[in-house]
Order: C-alpha cells, then sequence, then structure tokens
C-alpha cells in the first residue's frame, strides 16, 4: 500500500548527510525541510516529494497539515522489566544516602532482584507492556530493554524472554541487551569468580544459542565489575557474536571506557564523571557516548560532560535509562529539557540525539533514525508548527501520532 504522509508543517530528517551518525555540523541540525510530504511503499519510506496539489493517487494519506513529523524515537538504554519499587530508597537518597552507600548496604539493584526473583514471567510482561506503551505515546519507534535483574541462569533467562515477547506483542523494536554483569547477586557476594563463570559458561551460551540478546552490557564500577572482570565477560560475550555495551564512569574513574574501546563496544553508557582523558579515547572511537541526564537528576549529582564530548567529535547520543532505582523517569520532553538546560546541548543535538545517534548505538541507522528514503516509515508526528516547543513547554508530551513501519499504532 502506498501512503502519503501529506503537508507537515516541517520535516526534520536528522538525516547525516548520508552517514550512520551525526557528528560536528551534522549534529548540529536536524536538516528541516518545508513544503514536502512523504511517501510511504507499506513499511518504508519510499520518497519525499514537494507537496503534491491532487492526493487522489496515493490510497492512503495521513493529513499533517500544520504538524511537525521527525523520525521516531529511538530509546537507546532502558531497564523496563523489573518488579517492585525502590521508593523506600529513593526517600533514603532525599534524605542524603547516596546510590553507592544504598547499594554496599545489600539494597541498590540487588533490592529489584529479589522482587524479580519472586515474580513470574506474566506479572514481568503485564507491567512492561504498560510501560512501553508509555514510551509509544511519545513517539518512540524502536527502545532497547536490558535483563540484569535476575541474575542467575534461571531468572536472567526468564527476563530476556519477556523483553522478546515485548517485541512480538507491543508493535515497535526492542534490541535486548543482557546484563548478567549488572552487580553481584548476595549469594556470589565473596566468591566473584564463582558467579563470572555462571555469566561466562552457562548464561551467555544459552543466551546465544536460543538468540535472546543481541547485546551484553556491563556495569564497571567500583561497586560491581572491574575492568579485569567486564574484560572476562566481554570475550566470552563477543565470541558468541553479541555486541557490546558498557555502563561506566558513573560514580568512578576506573579504566572502564578504556575497556569498552578496547573491545569496540557499540557504546558507553553514563560517562558523569568523565575527564578529558576519556573524552579523548571515546572521541577517537566509534563508540557512541550515552549520555543519561534522567540520571543526574533523580541522584542529583553531575550530569556528563556533553558539550565537551561533541566538541571532541564523540558520537552523542540521550537515552532515560529508566529503571528503578537511579532513573525513575519515562518522561523523554523533561530529560530533552536537562539536556538543554543542564548539558547545553542545543535543540537540534538533542533530537539527533534520541534519533539517528541513538539508533546507531543501537546499531541500526542503516534502516531506522532518520527519514531518508529506504529506511523503515517510523515517525512521531508532533502537534506543532515549530519544534522548540518541545523544550520551551517542559516535560509536556506534544507527540500526537506515532508511526511504525507505515502504521499508525498511536493517535491522540
Ligand atoms: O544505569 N548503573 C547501573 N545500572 C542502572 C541502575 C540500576 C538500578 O539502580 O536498578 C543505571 O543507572
Ligand atoms: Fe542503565
Amino acid at each position: 500500500m502506498t501512503t502519503l504522509l501529506y503537508n507537515p508543517r516541517a520535516i526534520l530528517t536528522c538525516a547525516a548527510g548520508g552517514k550512520l551518525y551525526a557528528k560536528g555540523d551534522d549534529f548540529g541540525t536536524c536538516n528541516i525541510l518545508t513544503g514536502s510530504s512523504v511517501v510511504i511503499e507499506d513499511d518504508i519510506i519510499k520518497s519525499i516529494i514537494p507537496t503534491p496539489e491532487k492526493t487522489e493517487n496515493f490510497e492512503n494519506v495521513i493529513d499533517l497539515t500544520g504538524k511537525t513529523l521527525l523520525p521516531g524515537f529511538i530509546e537507546c538504554h532502558t531497564h523496563l522489566v523489573f518488579a517492585g519499587n525502590r521508593i523506600n530508597e529513593f526517600k533514603m537518597k532525599l534524605e542524603g544516602a547516596t546510590y553507592e552507600e544504598i547499594a554496599a548496604s545489600g539494597g541498590g539493584i540487588n533490592t529489584t532482584v529479589l522482587a524479580v526473583r519472586n515474580a513470574t514471567e506474566e506479572e514481568l510482561l503485564d507491567s512492561a507492556i504498560k510501560r512501553v506503551e508509555k514510551f509509544i505515546r511519545q513517539g518512540v519507534t524502536t527502545i532497547e530493554i536490558k535483563s540484569g535483574y535476575g541474575l542467575s541462569y534461571d531468572d536472567e533467562l526468564k527476563l530476556l524472554r519477556v523483553i522478546k515477547k515485548l517485541g512480538e506483542v507491543c508493535g515497535i523494536d526492542v534490541a535486548a541487551t543482557f546484563l548478567g554483569a549488572h552487580t553481584f547477586p548476595p549469594e556470589y557476594k565473596s566468591d566473584h569468580g564463582a558467579y563470572i563463570k555462571l555469566i561466562t559458561q552457562k548464561m551467555l551460551p544459552a543466551i546465544a544459542d536460543e538468540n535472546l540478546a543481541e547485546f551484553c552490557d556491563g556495569f564497571c564500577e567500583s561497586s560491581a565489575f572491574s575492568p579485569a572482570e567486564i574484560s572476562q565477560v566481554f570475550d566470552t560475550a563477543a565470541s558468541l557474536g553479541l555486541k557490546l555495551k558498557l555502563h561506566t564512569d558513573q560514580f568512578n574513574r576506573i579504566g572502564g571506557l578504556a575497556t569498552a574501546i578496547k573491545y569496540g563496544a557499540v557504546s558507553a553508557d553514563h560517562l558523569e564523571v568523565a575527564e578529558d582523558e576519556e573524552c579523548d579515547i571515546i572521541s577517537a572511537s566509534e563508540t557512541v557516548a550515552v549520555l543519561l541526564p534522567g540520571v543526574s537528576y533523580f541522584l542529583n549529582y553531575d550530569y556528563a560532560p556533553a558539550v565537551k564530548l561533541k566538541n571532541k567529535g564523540a558520537v552523542v547520543a540521550l537515552a532515560t535509562d529508566f529503571n528503578p532505582g537511579s532513573s525513575h523517569i519515562t518522561n523523554i520532553p523533561f530529560l530533552m529539557s536537562l539536556a538543554s538546560r543542564k548539558m547545553g546541548l542545543t535543540f537540534e543535538n538533542i533530537i539527533n540525539a534520541w534519533t539517528i545517534n541513538a539508533a546507531y548505538a543501537l546499531r541500526r541507522s542503516d534502516n531506522t533514525g532518520s527519514v531518508e528514503p529506504g529506511k523503515k516509515a517510523d515517525f512521531a508526528v508532533l502537534d506543532t508548527d515549530d519544534y522548540r516547543e518541545v523544550f520551551y513547554n517542559v516535560a509536556e508530551n506534544l507527540n500526537v501520532m506515532t508511526i511504525k513501519n507505515g502504521r499508525i499504532i498511536y493517535k491522540a
């Protein structure tokens, strides 16, 4: 079927001159078209044409007069399958406890691990579907979701099966990431080697065998995995064909970023405490710097050096990091405002960081993340004729239509 996305006020193509990511000048512009409409053939963008006077030739016409059309947002870092909540710990944080103190006393990630181990696959799926729907209502058409709250063979595979199911039932693309190296579960607290063996000898082979994850992630931090421990996990994951990601430089600089780069990780996420040295090495690589303003807000500490990273030439993406402990935030417009106000990124940087560059952080920007012929017909439609309203209307969702593979999957 041929569909015409007719007469939007503007199209933010977020095309980076044919490249797979935007940096430098490309990062500073969303490549805006006016007077244009988009032709979709089935699920693929066929062409961008001058808005025609007559539309009878098209089987299906979606009138976008007065609206702003842009690529569907790519949410490239979430932990959205979990059970329970961490409200008590959030209150402790407001009263002065730090994330690391709570983790050291047995809480934090392990609080959620306990809840997940006690939850059924069905319970996890039900709550996760509602969360994915929140993202779809904001114009998200591809979402990455990590495991990492099971930390046993059965419970990690349970989470990954839920993530796979989400991809089948939610109507958007789901990228699955195995995060067994999130923290050491209580039963392996004093035997790290045994837990790493469990990951490398049991979990990873089974996950690869069942094709349950595309990426392998880890948390490289004083309170979690050392660079040497991450290397063991990465060696096995890479040999099984998984692409690599790493949570690193969130609280301490312990060499995690250099490890991620050495292994050719597709992204290094967090970087709140990165200094010049880290900014330099990531800028010289194709590893995407995935920055997470929600964490800095939720934990009330430093924001990642976004402007320094972009000026040095790193590929910068943004994401919610939605999770129960460090960023219980699904509101992308709010985080976009933080990225502009607190990180100093421009409006155009932020939109590119949530579209083309986020797609590159999932190595999917060859087929999504920008409005270009040949890519998937994935779009967000904003109810404004001026995209800057997204930032001016702090935390307001202006998305009124989400189009996935050429079909309307959400309409306000
Ligand atoms: O991205 N840093 C480690 N992992 C998550 C937090 C997970 C949690 O606290 O539940 C993050 O911030
Ligand atoms: Fe995270």
